[in-house]
């Protein structure tokens, strides 16, 4: 016949794997419905700094308590308020009826004790974590906003059709002004930005260029020199290799074939502006640029 332990039980009743860690659990459950209540607590004050505009910080700050709130409070449960264990043991087989008794009442007062204890905890836990997921809602109302529409295509040029090219002191350029391999920056005339207008005018041959000889007359091409990396100024044009250099991150754009990009960190070509020759010999933009200027944007259209 099988030896069964009998059950180590102290004075209340409860076998002692069935004890839990804390000697006060009162002060324990106090203290885990506080982390639960602070927890809910940031949650509705991360609200509110979301509908006030943000501030990173603060929500940052309200996010760690909200999440620091949860899990101190189910570690301290965990910790202090669940049986010590070990959960393996082996019983008394119940013949008598006098333990058939004896083990539903430790049974049942250990239930009732412990769902008692935990329900209030369990109300606390389920209500941080339904508002933390409820807050982490935000974020999908700050994916809606006002479409940009074609204001992304508009953006940053003074250049407009026929628009003549002028010096940065107002002087209009021939078209026998520049020799070849010579450079100018030119802006249009009216230029309210000329940070964004500043245009870099080659003359990289004595006839058009292949790659679009109907916006590159007499051999003049015309690039934004707002850098489609950074932003910086392209200005260092190499002649003999018909290549333009970025001083900032080396991005290098071949003159020749629409500036594409030849090397550097440059996602995409510099702007192409079309140019023609008016009846005067001067020259003038056949259209504004057909794309927005400079980094940050991610597809290119227009003439080539
Ligand atoms: S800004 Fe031109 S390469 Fe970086």
């Amino acid at each position: 016949m099988t030896e069964h332990a009998t059950p180590v039980a102290d004075t209340d009743g409860f076998p002692e794997h069935m004890e839990i860690a804390t000697a006060n659990p009162g002060r324990a459950i106090t203290v885990i419905a506080v982390s639960f209540l602070l927890s809910i607590a940031a949650t509705f004050v991360l609200g509110w700094i979301y509908t006030q505009g943000g501030n990173p910080a603060i929500e940052g700050m309200m996010l760690a308590v909200v999440f620091g709130g949860i899990g101190f409070g189910m570690a301290a449960w965990g910790k202090w308020l669940m049986p010590k264990g070990p959960f393996v043991e082996e019983r008394e087989v119940l013949t008598t009826e006098e333990n058939q008794e004896k083990f539903a009442k430790t049974f049942t007062r250990g239930q009732v004790a412990i769902e008692g204890r935990r329900s209030v905890l369990l109300k606390l836990l389920l209500a941080a974590m339904g508002t933390m997921t409820a807050i982490l809602l935000f974020p999908i109302r700050s994916l809606t906003g006002k479409n940009p529409d074609k204001v992304l295509y508009q953006y940053g040029s003074g250049w407009k059709a026929g628009s003549q090219l002028v010096t940065d002191e107002g002087k209009p350029v021939h078209s026998d002004d520049l020799e070849v391999g010579g450079v100018l920056t030119v802006f249009p005339p009216d230029s309210g930005d000329m940070a964004m207008d500043q245009t870099l005018l080659i003359r990289a041959a004595a006839a058009p260029l292949p790659f679009n000889p109907s916006a590159t007359p007499g051999g003049y091409v015309a690039y934004s020199k707002v850098c489609t990396h950074a932003g910086c100024p392209v200005g260092q044009y190499q002649a003999q290799f018909g290549k333009l250099l970025c001083p900032c991150h080396g991005s290098t754009f071949d003159v020749l074939h629409g500036a594409d990009v030849v090397f550097g960190p440059a996602p995409r070509p510099l702007a192409l502006l079309p140019l023609m020759v008016d009846d005067n010999g001067y020259l003038r933009a056949q259209r504004g640029y057909d794309e927005p200027l400079g980094p940050g944007f991610w597809s290119r259209g227009g003439v080539r």
